[in-house]
């Protein structure tokens, strides 16, 4: 029997009507579309008939005709004002060589707050409407990547980008003056604590009481509706249009209520192709998986054999053989072709599911009892009272559902519900996984990673992509293909393979992605006092300020050929070198000049890599939305992994 929490049960329950945000909320049912599929079949890589989403492939084939030239060609030019003295390859290839552009996806890896943050800083230094970025001949990535993948904290940065219009890294983690504020792109509001926003218990208990009946809605139509609904609503204030700082506490606005990820593909910067394509990633969190293949010894509750889930604003599905299938994101809640749910795919409850770390203490009931979330839980549960409904994870009506849709090896094919998980749960916190899909044909990944590896430091030290490569060397050898890493934490720590940027995969022989590794590693080498190695749950605008200019010099260190200064001059020049290196590769020229120094420097030289499954990779703090990672929650999860 669970305890009743005192605060919570004290609390009168407002018997409010249904709030524009509650109303917002709510998806609708409605007659489907004519021809409409329910469900898409992805086919496999191995069988040579894996495909990409048809809207997808439009957006990349209009990307590629109408924004990739010129932004390779402005990113050379801003290599080229360095004077840097690249081999002609790099010019040819970016000026539109027959061989064709480099396939470049970025990936912003999970660990909450921070992670959010050090991905926006480090495609600061990426992003050609940055001055700085532009002097120094890094600017013009960012515009030029095909896709940005995010998770958890990753996803809180990528999904508002996205949904803000791409804006520059300074007004997303800022916000912009609007007319109307009421729609307009106001800030993570990082200053304002996601659990609990004011400084008085009794206003946190009203406005965990003022989410959940912003939930009623959909409650009443008749879905499952989870915590992580409660906390889609607070995501929906931080990382959705329509609040700012003076308006935080306003109960008549919708707070990104009604913002739906399929809807971004209306932004304007979408429509003219200038984004990359953003993907989002969680897991699936299924009561049929199989235990045995969970990361030994280590906190993660999601079997690796679980497939990894993606949500792009097309739709949601896996390409992993275990599922290969997805289901338009539009339309997300439809369990038929007849009739069909929409407004399901709000926003804040997508990047929840990616940033869901809930679930990890629903390992046992006291657990679950002693977290910080469970009086948040008792709300929701006293407030809308629901039978044999799993209140932790992310729920979605199962559009999987049976036979009908031919997924016999689905392990979810029975369930009427699936939950999803955080994305980290696994033990991969950098989503890589959406890049190594075949029919996609990413050449280079740009993986930002700042999720909490090893101490109490929250530094990385490359724990996530140790498990990318265990997981599909055991699992799925043939259907990815992932260059070598690495098999323990001690060796990336010892290598020193996460304090500057590491290139993995440099034999251009297979047919894995060149990787670029950029991680929060540790402190600035030019003597900073560290700044990125925290848990923020609320920062001052100040703090958060000095914590991306910190970044920006991490990311743009490099890695000196002299141990005893603390910059890489020519690292801009190296990071051109790594990025065209897959295309310089397809059109048979050797590398050579700066290139040749670059990749000796660079890359990792590692030569053989195993099956042993790494057991060092602690994935704390990968949650991006809300942090309710205690006292508690850090101890059992500590215990599990000590
Ligand atoms: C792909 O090919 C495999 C093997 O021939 C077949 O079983 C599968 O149904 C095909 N999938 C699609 C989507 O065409
Ligand atoms: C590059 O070379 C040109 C011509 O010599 C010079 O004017 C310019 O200042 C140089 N730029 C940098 C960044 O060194
Ligand atoms: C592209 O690169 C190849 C190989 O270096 C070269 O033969 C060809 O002339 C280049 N094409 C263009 C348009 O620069
Ligand atoms: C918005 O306006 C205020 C007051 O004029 C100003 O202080 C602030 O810097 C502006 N913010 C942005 C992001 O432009
Ligand atoms: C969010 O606000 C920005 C800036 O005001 C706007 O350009 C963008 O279209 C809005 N996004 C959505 C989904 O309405
Ligand atoms: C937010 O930060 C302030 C100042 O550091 C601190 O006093 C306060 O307790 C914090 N609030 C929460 C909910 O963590
Ligand atoms: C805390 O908030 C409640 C409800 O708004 C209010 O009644 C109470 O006076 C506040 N307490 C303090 C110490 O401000
Ligand atoms: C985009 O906007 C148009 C016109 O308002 C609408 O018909 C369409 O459904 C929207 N698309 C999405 C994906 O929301
Ligand atoms: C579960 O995973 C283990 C370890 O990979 C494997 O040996 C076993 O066959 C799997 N069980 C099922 C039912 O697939
Ligand atoms: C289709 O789904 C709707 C909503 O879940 C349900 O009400 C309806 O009965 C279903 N229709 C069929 C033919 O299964
Ligand atoms: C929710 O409330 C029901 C009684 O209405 C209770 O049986 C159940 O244990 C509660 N669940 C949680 C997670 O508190
Ligand atoms: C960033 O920090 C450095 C000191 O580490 C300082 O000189 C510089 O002015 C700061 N830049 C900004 C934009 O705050």
């Amino acid at each position: 029997m669970l305890p009743t929490l005192l605060v919570a049960s004290s609390l009168p329950l407002l018997a409010v009507a249904q709030s524009a945000a509650s109303l917002a909320y709510t998806p609708v049912y409605g007659k489907c579309p004519t021809g409409f599929t329910l469900v898409r079949q992805a086919g496999s890589s191995a069988a040579g008939n894996q495909t990409l989403n048809s809207q997808e492939a439009a957006y990349i084939s209009g990307r590629i005709s109408n924004v990739l030239p010129n932004a390779w060609k402005t990113y050379l030019s801003n290599l080229e004002a360095t004077n840097a003295s690249l081999p002609s390859y790099v010019s040819d290839i970016l000026n539109g060589n027959s061989s064709g552009y480099p396939n470049l996806g970025i990936a912003c890896s999970g660990g909450g707050w921070r992670a959010s943050m050090f991905g926006a800083g480090v495609m600061n230094v990426l992003d050609g409407r940055n001055a700085a970025s532009v002097a120094l001949g890094t600017g013009g990535l960012l515009q030029a990547a095909q896709y940005l993948t995010g998770l958890s904290g990753g996803s809180s940065l990528v999904g508002s980008l996205a949904q803000a219009n791409f804006p520059t890294m300074d007004v997303l983690a800022f916000g912009m003056n609007s007319t109307d504020p009421t729609n307009a792109w106001g800030g993570w509001l990082a200053q304002i604590n996601q659990e609990a926003p004011y400084t008085n218990a009794t206003q946190n208990m009203e406005y965990t009481q003022l989410l959940v009946e912003e939930v009623r809605g959909k409650f009443e139509a008749g879905f499952a509706v989870s915590y992580v609904d409660v906390v889609s609503r607070d995501n929906g204030r931080h990382f959705v249009n329509g609040t700012d700082v003076n308006n935080f506490a306003d109960e008549s606005l919708v707070h990104g209520a009604g913002y739906t990820w399929s809807g971004v593909a209306n932004v304007s910067t979408f429509l003219s192709y200038e984004q990359p394509f953003p993907i989002l990633v969680a897991t699936l969190l299924s009561p049929n998986g199989n235990m045995s293949t969970l990361v030994p010894n280590s906190p993660f509750i999601v079997p690796t054999s679980n497939p990894i889930m993606e949500l792009n604003v097309y739709e949601m599905g896996s390409y992993d053989p275990t599922l290969a299938a997805f289901t338009p994101m539009k339309y997300l809640g439809t369990m038929n072709e007849s009739i069909c749910a929409t407004n399901y795919d709000q926003i804040g409850l997508i990047m929840g599911a990616s940033g869901d770390w809930d679930t990890y203490y629903n390992t046992s009931e006291s657990s679950l009892v002693s977290s910080s979330m469970y009086p948040i839980l008792e709300v929701l549960n006293n407030t809308l009272p629901q039978t044999n409904v799993v209140l932790v994870g992310t729920l979605f009506p199962n559009s999987f559902h049976g036979p009908a849709t031919n997924l016999g090896t689905f392990i979810d094919a029975g369930e009427t519900i699936i939950a999803m998980s955080d994305g980290g749960s696994n033990g991969e916190a950098v989503p890589i996984q959406p890049l190594l899909v075949k029919a996609r044909g990413v050449d280079t990944i740009f993986a930002i990673d700042s999720n909490q590896d090893w101490g109490t430091a929250y530094w990385s030290a490359g724990g996530s992509l140790i498990n990318t490569q265990s997981r599909l060397n055991a699992l799925f050898p043939t259907t990815y293909s992932f260059p070598p890493v690495p098999t323990n934490v001690s060796e990336f720590i010892a290598q020193n393979l996460s304090t500057r940027p590491t290139f993995f995969g440099c034999d251009s022989s297979t047919e894995a992605p060149l990787i670029i590794y950029l991680a929060n590693g540790g402190p600035p080498r030019d003597g900073e006092a560290p700044l990125t190695n925290i848990a923020p749950n609320n920062v001052t605008t100040e703090q958060m300020r000095a914590f991306l200019n910190q970044t920006y010099t991490i990311a743009t260190q490099g890695n000196p050929a002299n141990a005893s200064s603390s910059i890489d001059l020519e690292w801009p020049a190296c990071l051109a070198c790594g990025i065209v290196d897959r295309a310089r590769n397809r059109s048979g020229v050797e590398r050579s000049g700066i290139c040749s120094t670059c990749f000796e420097r660079y890359c990792w030289n590692g030569s053989t890599y195993g099956l042993e499954v790494t057991s060092g990779a602690c994935s704390l703090y990968a949650n991006g939305g809300w942090q309710m990672v205690g006292a508690v929650a850090m101890s059992l999860i500590l215990m599990t992994f000590i």
